[in-house]
């Protein structure tokens, strides 16, 4: 609370400052409660409110309310007895300042608060029992001085004391001296009848209600009759010089007594009222009366002194003598600066914020100066940020404030030394110095040496595994520059920082298949009040290991090649993945099987020979993808190559064994009687190996006498023969696979002899053996339209030199009628193709019946 408002105060910019030249007086008794109004400043001040009041220095005694100026007492109490001792007049004074600022305007207001007496303490004998000795033949009338007044501490009413003296008879009666405590002898005395009185003195003062005390006197009569000590000079006033060495006489008292022997010894002692100070400062020889200077006299001896002495002798009333001792001031005093503190009080001088604007106060300067007439201004030794701004009042007051930035992390510490130059013969130069101590203010921020940090770790690592140490740096001091880390933004699940060392680590285990790298935000925050934060982004890479090996996308793969696949065709791609990064990802596919017939390359599965299906139509391959990881993680399928047949292979005729095979069929054969039969077989499979057979052509006597079974391969007549049928006939079969897209087959010549029997089969083999062309698809079978086979037969034989003429005649009508013939066929022909174009390509078709020509 204090701090804060002393804090207030000094944030004022201070545009004037006077220091009051009127006195405010307040009046207080002692001894009042806690809280009791003693006066306001407010009615007193100069310029308009609002007004800020501080005690300079604080007080234990008064409390000043800082808005109002009003001032009360507090708990600690007012003792005019205990704050001055010395004072009998009841005027008892205490002086405060009273430093009252507002926004234009400072001053000093000099207060004096009076605090009167209350009647609190009862006078008091030091001595309780008061004996005294009176010689028997002391005359009525004669005063005798009592050294043993009583004393009241308070002032005023409360401290003047009545006597009174209670005695069973009236022997002595007090003395009506004010000034000195005597008693007077009314009646004469005689020793032998009554050697000892006894009174009571009593002591009143006369405050309201009065006090009292009371002391015993015994008064002892004397028998002996003699002389008593006299000082020669009673009253002795001495200057001692301030100088004056120790053991130096300082006065000499002298008594005397006519007495001779024992009862002239006189002894010198100070009266009991003598201050214990003075008694120490001075000391009194006892059989000499010689006063010497006990101690050094310091500065703050006190100067005057007032020493009172007994001459004590034997059965005598003490003599008294009265040294009066003043000790001189000779030496200049040096003129004195003082620091009134405004900031808040350190062990050695004063502590500010480094915070504070310009023109705060730190404390006010006065200087004192008895002796010396001093050069004014007073100066700051050094440049520091701190400047002195005289009072408008007064010269010799000055404002400290502050003139420039502090700054905690450059200095956190000044020595202001305020030096002063005075003169009287000579020039001296006085100082006063004031440390200031700065106080740390959390005006720095942590900061991280970069903004941006990137670190790395590895996949699979250990929950808890140091990532990095952050380390942020603040200028500030203690707490202020105490840094706590912690993340900034979402909380990541997968990290923990500590927060006093900024030691980042994982929580998890990291899959980088999963997440490659994390963006964190993380905050360094100091202890100050309020806090001060900064942030930096941390990346970090989770860098990949070996931990994926490679995947074929299906566990079983089979792949269909067509078996006419060419060489290096491409089989199948394998499509292979590895999850891991970089090398670790890196896959190089290879066959297990040592195999001549395919090849990988990259992940194509390469066909390095022909396949045939018809000698094997399925293959397994074990196929191994390893990546380049270290150590390199492998997968192994099987893939499954099927070869798809392919139409490769054209019929086979096995029955008939050749072209040139033929069979006989008797001429009286009934329609529908089987033939022969072809029989062929295809090595494709499926339907490309599926045979059909049709009829391709017919060549003989009789046109379209045979027919075909297209599944059975059964040849059989169309119509019954006869004998007019009868000839050599070739009949065209062509077996046909069912192949697709193109269907391949192959074309075979039937030699058929219709005829009762073979009656030269030599010739006949020669007929057929001539037609040497083997009938494929391409190349029909050329036959000559033939004659009646057995008409010939029978001519044979009968006439050789007919059949020569005959065949001349016959080659010249041949000639002729082949000519119209030929004429007359292409006519026809022309109708026939386009019957058989719906069985026979019309390029074969041309083919054949361009060789039948
Ligand atoms: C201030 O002075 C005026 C007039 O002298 C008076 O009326 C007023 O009560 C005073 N105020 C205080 C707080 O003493
Ligand atoms: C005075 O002395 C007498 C006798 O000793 C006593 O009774 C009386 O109370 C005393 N008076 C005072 C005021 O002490
Ligand atoms: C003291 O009393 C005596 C008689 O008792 C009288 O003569 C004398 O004047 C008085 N002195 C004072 C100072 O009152
Ligand atoms: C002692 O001297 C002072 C002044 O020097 C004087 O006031 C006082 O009355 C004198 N006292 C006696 C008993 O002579
Ligand atoms: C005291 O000071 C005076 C004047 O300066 C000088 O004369 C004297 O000798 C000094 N005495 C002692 C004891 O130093
Ligand atoms: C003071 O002087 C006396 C007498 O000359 C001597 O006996 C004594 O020792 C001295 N004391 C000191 C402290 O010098
Ligand atoms: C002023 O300050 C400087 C540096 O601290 C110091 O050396 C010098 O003695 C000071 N001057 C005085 C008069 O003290
Ligand atoms: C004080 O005295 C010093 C020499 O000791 C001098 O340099 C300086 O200027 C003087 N300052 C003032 C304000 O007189
Ligand atoms: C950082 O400081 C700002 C204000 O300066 C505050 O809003 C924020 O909450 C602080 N962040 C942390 C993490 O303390
Ligand atoms: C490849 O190896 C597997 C297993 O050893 C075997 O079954 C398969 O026939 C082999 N394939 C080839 C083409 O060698
Ligand atoms: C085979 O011949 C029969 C009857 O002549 C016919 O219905 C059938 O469609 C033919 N099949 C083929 C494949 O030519
Ligand atoms: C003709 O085919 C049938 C079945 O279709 C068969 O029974 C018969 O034996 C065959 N004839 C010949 C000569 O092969």
């Amino acid at each position: 609370m204090e701090r804060i408002q002393i804090c207030a105060i000094i944030l004022l910019t201070i545009l004037e400052f006077t220091t009051s030249t009127s006195e405010l007086k307040f009046y207080i008794l002692e001894e009042q409660n806690e809280g009791t109004y003693i006066g306001s400043l407010k009615n007193e001040s100069l310029a308009s409110p609002p007004f800020l009041y501080n005690l300079l220095p604080p007080s234990i005694y008064f409390h000043l309310d800082k808005q109002t100026g009003d001032l009360y007492t507090t708990a600690y109490k007012l003792d005019r007895e205990y704050l001055c001792p010395q004072d009998i007049l009841n005027q008892c004074m205490v002086e405060i300042d009273v430093f009252v600022s507002s926004q234009e305007h400072a001053e000093i207001a000099k207060i004096k608060i009076f605090i009167l007496d209350i009647n609190d303490h009862a006078p008091f004998f030091t001595d309780k029992i008061i004996e005294l000795a009176v010689q028997e033949d002391a005359a009525v009338g004669t005063i005798f001085p009592i050294d043993h007044s009583a004393s009241d501490p308070d002032a005023g009413q409360n401290s003047v004391l009545i006597y009174h003296l209670n005695s069973t008879d009236d022997v002595f009666v007090l003395g009506n001296n004010s000034q000195l405590l005597s008693f007077t002898l009314q009646q004469p005395l005689n020793h032998e009848s009554k050697s000892e009185y006894y009174m009571d003195l009593i002591v009143t003062d006369k405050g309201l209600p009065p006090l009292s005390a009371s002391a015993l006197i015994i008064v002892k009569i004397m028998d002996v009759n003699d002389n008593c000590p006299v000082f020669l000079t009673s009253n002795i006033s001495i200057n001692l010089p301030r100088n004056t060495s120790i053991n130096s006489t300082v006065a000499k008292l002298e008594a005397v007594d006519d007495d001779t022997g024992e009862n002239s010894i006189i002894q010198y002692i100070y009266s009991n009222r003598v201050p214990v100070e003075s008694q120490k400062l001075f000391y009194l020889e006892s059989t000499t009366g010689i006063i010497r200077l006990a101690e050094f006299i310091h500065d703050d001896t006190p100067n005057n002194h007032k020493l009172k002495v007994l001459a004590i002798g034997p059965g005598c009333v003490p003599a008294v003598a009265t040294v009066t001792l003043v000790i001189q001031e000779f030496k200049r005093k040096k003129p004195k600066m003082e620091f009134r503190l405004i900031a808040t009080q350190e062990e050695e001088g004063v502590s500010v914020e480094e915070d504070v604007p310009i023109n705060t106060i730190i404390a006010i300067l006065e200087i004192r100066d008895p002796d010396y007439s001093i050069l004014r201004p007073v100066y700051i030794n050094g440049t520091i940020p701190f400047s002195l701004r005289v009072s408008e009042n007064s010269p010799d007051t000055y404002l400290l404030l502050t003139s420039g930035i502090l700054d905690f992390e450059l200095k956190q510490k000044y020595k202001i030394q305020v030096l002063g130059n005075a003169t009287f013969d000579n020039l001296i130069v006085y100082q006063a110095s004031l440390n200031v101590k700065l106080e740390d203010v959390n005006d720095n921020a942590p900061q991280f040496s970069q903004s941006v940090l990137e670190a790395s770790i590895e996949e699979n690592n250990n929950p808890g595994a140091v990532i990095l140490t952050l380390s942020a740096f603040d200028k500030d001091s203690e707490s202020n520059g105490d840094i706590s880390y912690s993340f900034g933004g979402e909380l990541p699940m997968e990290f923990s920082i500590d927060a006093s060392n900024g030691i980042l680590a994982a929580t998890v285990s990291f899959d980088r298949e999963k997440v490659t790298s994390y963006t964190l935000i993380v905050v360094a925050s100091d202890h100050g009040s309020p806090a001060k934060n900064s942030s930096c982004t941390v990346i970090i890479t989770i860098l990949d290991e070996n931990d994926n090996a490679p995947i074929f996308l299906t566990n079983e793969l089979t792949f269909y090649v067509p078996e006419n696949l060419p060489r290096q065709g491409k089989v199948g791609i394998l499509n292979v993945k590895d999850a891991d990064f970089g090398v670790n990802g890196e896959i190089s596919v290879s066959i297990l099987n040592t195999t001549l017939l395919f090849s990988v390359d990259q992940n194509i599965i390469i066909l390095e020979d022909y396949l045939d299906y018809e000698s094997e139509y399925k293959y397994d391959l074990w196929i191994e993808a390893l990546d380049k990881g270290n150590p390199p993680l492998s997968t192994t399928v099987k893939v499954i190559i099927m070869v798809l047949d392919m139409n490769d292979n054209a019929p086979l005729f096995l029955l008939p064994e050749s072209n040139f095979s033929y069979v006989l069929v008797p001429p009286d054969t009934s329609k529908g009687s089987p033939v022969t039969k072809v029989h062929a077989v295809d090595y494709d499979a499926g339907m490309n190996g599926a045979v059909r057979y049709s009829g391709f052509g017919e060549v003989g006597p009789h046109s379209d006498l045979f027919t075909i079974d297209n599944i059975t391969g059964n040849i059989t007549l169309k119509e019954s023969t006869t004998g007019h049928h009868c000839g050599l006939y070739h009949f065209l079969v062509k077996a046909s696979d069912q192949g697709y897209p193109k269907a391949l087959s192959t074309i075979v010549r039937i030699n058929i002899l219709l005829n009762h029997s073979i009656s030269n089969r030599s010739y006949l083999e020669s007929i057929i053996m001539a037609k040497t062309e083997v009938p494929t698809e391409n190349q029909a079978i050329l036959l000559s339209p033939c004659k009646q086979y057995h008409k010939m037969a029978q001519f044979s034989w009968s006439l050789n030199a007919l059949i020569f003429l005959g065949i001349v005649i016959l080659c010249i009508l041949f000639c002729g009628t082949g000519t119209l013939m030929l004429f007359c066929r292409r006519k026809g022909n022309a109708k026939r193709r386009k019957k058989a174009d719906v069985q026979i390509p019309l390029k074969l078709n041309a083919d054949y019946w361009n060789n039948i020509k």
